[in-house]
């Protein structure tokens, strides 16, 4: 039997059973939602024993150095122990100084940190709400912005989304975690072509890194492609037109399944992108961002045009998990 030590208990884990999985059974409180590596919000520290190298994959090699790691994805070896401490000191201090409504669904979520945040536009956070309740949200600011600006889209009978939307008010106390992810401008080879696609609030980093990239004076081609159902599932149209008209590499193509016109493409986000795609995409670079199946079925398809792999930074959406796996809560 392996065993997991918070404060002064030790908790037994059944075989192969994540040091999350099994804190949660015995009533520990961890932040968590995706259970599945994606979202960072259950980072915990090894205090004494061992930390498995598995559970400290996609972390920033300073945190593992400190000996972070992500409980979801901590599996002790059988008959070994682990003391474990809540990664608290790397959470920051932060408040809500705006909710909007940006389309039907999407809120404009503004934050302030109580203490700056080191981040590049496009990187996430994890959004703590002070009973622990965690998810995670990508940045849509650039970090010489005041405030930093999250895109959230209100999922039916979710619990962050619906509370952002129905209860949290300017001044409201949260903390923040991160940054993480790299889905970010890295300057360079600043003539070669970037491609921008995600759907729904997918925009969200996607607005920061086009900004980004422009401001850090990109020369080559940039495609930003936002996808929705319907009109209305498209926002920040004006903002991104007049990006567009005020730099003539930028070329935004906002596109909808059905509905199309007035300056908005009608169609798949994939075919849409593949029209612009030369034949061997030599020096491209793009970024995928939003829903989970969007991302993937992207990110193939532009490997099988060419596209290597280490030339695509995506970012799905992973939604929370409940324990024992995503239907188990769909009662
Ligand atoms: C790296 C990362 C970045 C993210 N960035 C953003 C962002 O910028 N904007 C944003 O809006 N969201 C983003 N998310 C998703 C976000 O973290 C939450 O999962 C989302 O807001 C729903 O949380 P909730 O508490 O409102 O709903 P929950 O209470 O977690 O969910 C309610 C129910 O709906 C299901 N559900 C939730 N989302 C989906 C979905 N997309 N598809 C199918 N079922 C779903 C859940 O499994 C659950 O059964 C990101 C996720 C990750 C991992
Ligand atoms: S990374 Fe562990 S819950 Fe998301």
């Amino acid at each position: 039997m392996a065993r997991v030590k918070v404060e002064s208990t030790w908790y037994p884990l059944e075989p192969e059973e994540s040091v999350l999985d099994g804190l949660l059974r015995q009533g520990v409180a961890v932040p968590h939602s995706c259970r599945a590596g994606a979202c960072q919000s259950c980072m915990m520290r090894g205090v004494a024993g061992n930390v498995p190298p598995t559970a400290q994959s996609g972390l920033k090699d300073t945190l593992k150095a400190r000996s972070y790691f992500l409980a979801c994805m901590c599996k002790l070896p059988e008959g070994t122990g682990l003391e474990v401490a809540g990664a608290q000191d790397l959470r920051v201090p932060a408040r809500i100084t705006a909710v909007e409504q940006l389309t039907a669904d999407v809120l404009r979520v503004s934050l302030e940190p109580e203490a700056p945040l080191d981040y590049r536009a496009g990187q996430y956070i994890t959004l703590l709400r002070a009973d622990g309740l965690a998810r995670s949200y990508s940045l849509a600011s650039l970090p010489r912005e005041k405030h930093l600006e999250l895109h959230v889209r209100q999922v039916p009978g979710g619990t962050m989304s619906g509370w952002l939307a129905r209860e949290a008010r300017p001044g409201e106390q949260v903390a923040l975690q991160g940054p993480a992810g790299d889905c970010f401008y890295v300057p360079g080879a600043s003539e070669a072509p970037l491609l921008l696609a995600g759907t729904g609030t997918g925009l969200a980093p996607l607005y920061g890194i086009a900004r980004d990239a422009l401001e850090q004076g990109h020369t080559g081609p940039l495609f930003l492609f936002h996808g929705a159902r319907e009109p209305g599932g498209l926002y920040l149209v004006e903002t991104l037109r007049e990006l567009a008209a005020r730099h003539a590499n930028f070329h935004y193509r906002p596109n909808v399944l059905c509905g199309g016109g007035d300056g908005v493409e009608e169609g798949s986000i994939e075919a849409l992108v593949r029209t612009i795609l030369p034949k061997r995409p030599l020096g491209w670079r793009a970024y995928l961002c939003g829903n989970v199946e969007g991302v993937l079925s992207l990110r193939k398809k532009l490997f099988l045009a060419g596209f290597s792999l280490k030339d695509i930074h995506a970012d799905a959406f992973l939604p929370s998990t409940p324990p024992g796996g995503p239907l188990a809560g769909a009662a």
